[in-house]
């Protein structure tokens, strides 16, 4: 990351793409890659229609994915054929309650999110300083209540096997499996599932009703990795809000009223934006497919690359900047596209239970606290990065007493008595 950082790498690559667009138009174009041929698209239109046609004519269940997930989750959903895909998602889209901006597990997942940012702060009272080390352990101690319950806590053998197991995974085919640890790590992920601890997803995860092919156990290992995406989106969104304290100031506001923190959310979708972490989102096409330019075999390879649309300061005015308005309202298929959890069928099923645990947690970090950047690659004077390394940001945090904010007092007037002082109100309890 830090090599990234120093050439600026997603910069070039969006400028390497203005160029092919330059030159050939909408495409899509192929474009040769060491060892295969990769099909970029450069249209909008041509994104919607890729993400759109999952899982036929473009599966997400791309080679590369297949070859790198079957260390640690072969009966993973993103790699399942279509037929399997269909029980899959609906089992996924159920204990992750995909289409609810607020989880049923908001009361427990938000108070797991506060108390590991309070033990956070009060590390960053003792040192003087947050940095990542700190930050990404309270994030995974996070990600293990969420998931697995409490017992997970201080479960490191869990996530260490994980982090082996995604090491080979990005070797792919070139990492053999290895099928002891593959094993105990499933086993172990199969254990939290029977003890189906209440306010946690394993313990959903034991209550959902499942098509005897959906291996429930093996649906996790994703949520596990993905949720890790979240602690450099959020880490970095830290930053942007140190950058500008007038948006850490609406966010702090909305602290006491609102259970789906929009204006948090906003912020972390933006680092999400600014920063992808998930930059390439791949597709192989299951059969022929004509395009204006041409025609593409079944097998190809096919590349919506999300920094070129993210970043594209011919068609958007925000592009480099931070801007959380561009979330503030629904997004529509006409829109120009942002797609960090994807789009269409595919679309990241935990987006709205990710952005609830972060946007906590982040609400806390903020509510009684200033933030000032120290170290890392931004700086007022000059544009936001292409490439961000979030392991070399550091802060220094001042508390503050807490005064009556704006929020509070319009929480007294409509006779609201604000989010901690009622249990949270707004925030539904397990079960
Ligand atoms: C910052 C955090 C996250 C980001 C940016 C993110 C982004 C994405 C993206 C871009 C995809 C589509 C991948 C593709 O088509 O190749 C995806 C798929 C998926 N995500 Fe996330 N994700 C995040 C967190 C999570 C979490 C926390 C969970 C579960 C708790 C989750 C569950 C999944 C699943 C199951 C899929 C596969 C969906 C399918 O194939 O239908 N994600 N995510």
């Amino acid at each position: 990351m830090a090599l990234a950082e120093r050439i600026d790498a997603d910069t070039r690559a969006v400028r390497h793409l203005t160029g092919l667009r330059e030159r050939y138009g909408a495409g899509p174009v192929r474009i040769r890659l060491p060892g295969r041929q990769v099909t970029v698209v450069l249209s909008p239109d041509h994104v919607h229609r890729v993400l759109d046609g999952t899982p036929r004519p473009f599966s997400a269940a791309t080679r590369e994915k297949r070859a790198a997930l079957a260390h640690f989750q072969p009966e993973g959903l993103l790699i399942s054929s279509p037929a399997e895909r269909a029980h899959r998602r609906t089992f996924n889209e159920a204990v992750l309650d995909t289409g609810s901006p607020v989880h049923r597990l908001a009361g427990p997942v938000g108070a797991v999110a506060e108390e590991e940012a309070d033990a956070l702060l009060a590390g960053v009272h003792r040192t003087g300083r947050l940095d990542w080390d700190a930050f990404g352990a309270a994030w995974w101690r996070v990600v293990r209540r969420v998931v697995l319950g409490e017992g997970a806590r201080e479960d490191h053998a869990l996530t260490d096997d994980l982090r082996r197991l995604r090491r080979r995974g990005n070797f792919s085919l070139l990492a053999p499996t290895s099928r002891r640890v593959r094993e105990r790590f499933l086993g172990r992920l199969a254990r939290y599932v029977e003890i189906g601890e209440p306010g946690s997803l394993a313990g959903l995860v034991a209550s959902t009703p499942a098509h005897p092919d959906t291996v429930p156990h093996q649906q996790m290992p994703q949520w596990l990795f993905a949720f890790d995406a979240m602690s450099w989106a959020a880490y970095r969104a830290l930053a942007l809000l140190a950058m500008h304290p007038g948006d850490l100031r609406r966010a702090r506001a909305e602290l006491p009223l609102s259970p789906d923190l929009p204006y948090t959310r906003a912020a972390l979708l933006e680092s999400l934006r600014l920063w992808p972490t998930t930059p390439a989102i791949l597709r192989d096409t299951t059969e022929e497919t004509t395009w204006e330019s041409g025609t593409l075999p079944a097998g190809a390879s096919v590349l919506v690359f999300a920094p070129f649309f993210h970043r594209d300061a011919t068609r958007l005015d925000e592009a480099h900047r931070f801007a959380p308005e561009l979330w503030l309202r629904e997004r529509t298929a006409d829109d120009w596209p942002l797609v960090p959890f994807s789009a269409g069928p595919g679309m990241c099923p935990g987006r709205n239970l990710v952005l609830l645990t972060a946007s906590v947690l982040l609400g806390r970090l903020v509510e009684q606290h200033d933030w000032e950047l120290v170290r890392g690659g931004l700086a007022r004077s000059r544009p936001l990065p292409g490439t961000l390394d979030p392991f070399r940001l550091r802060f220094c945090a001042r508390r503050f007493a807490p005064v009556r904010s704006v929020a509070a007092d319009v929480a007294a007037a409509d006779g609201h008595p604000g989010r901690r002082a009622a249990g949270r109100p707004g925030w539904p309890t397990a079960g």
